[in-house]
């Protein structure tokens, strides 16, 4: 069996709800390997939540620190990244991750990924929304193009994080490789 490139980043993206973080999580625990969310990363930088950024800087604002982190986290090798739902319509974005590994685009349907956020971290995006499942919809439409750019597409619906998990693993043939250190 191949084994992928033990440099080569494996990239989570996909809609809020969709399992980014806690698949990747346990990715990288499965494979010893370094887990960063650029979500945590944007929050640790600026001292406040994505919440509070979208809040008092705007949208905007929080675009470009998520596009200063992703140009950073990128230059990492062998490490799992999971991206917040929005960083992949920027092409520039994209373009550094997909240069920096693989690419998976992970799915549900809106009311699962409703279901999954609900009561959970505030997602800005849905903030005030009367119909959020319509919203979730809708921003499903604008963003499939970019998803669909991704290298393998993995539906999540009534699968456990596990599962998905090894799933993931056993598409990168990376299931056997030996874990490597921290990569700082
Ligand atoms: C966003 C998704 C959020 C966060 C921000 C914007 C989006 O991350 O980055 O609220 O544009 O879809 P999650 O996908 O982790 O919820």
């Amino acid at each position: 069996m191949e084994i992928i490139d033990e440099a080569r980043n494996i990239v989570l993206i996909g809609l809020m709800g969709s399992g980014k973080s806690a698949i990747g999580r346990t990715i990288a625990k499965k494979l010893g390997r370094r887990f960063i969310d650029t979500d945590r990363y944007i929050e640790r930088k600026a001292g406040k939540t994505v919440a509070e950024i979208f809040q008092t800087d705007g949208e905007s604002a929080f675009r470009n620190f998520e596009k200063e982190s992703i140009k950073k986290i990128s230059q990492y090798v062998g490490i799992v990244i999971a991206t917040g739902g929005g960083a992949i319509k920027d092409p520039e974005n994209f373009r550094f991750l997909k240069e920096s590994g693989w690419i998976i685009a992970l799915y549900a349907s809106p009311e699962t990924l409703y279901k999954r956020i609900s009561g959970k971290r505030i997602r800005p995006l849905l903030l005030n929304e009367k119909n959020p499942i319509k919203k979730l919809e809708e921003i499903s439409n604008e963003r499939k193009q970019m998803y669909a750019m991704a290298d393998f597409q993995v539906d999540t619906e009534d699968k456990d994080i596990n599962q998905i998990a090894d799933e993931i693993i056993s598409l990168l043939n990376v299931s056997n490789f030996s874990p490597i250190q921290d990569a700082g």
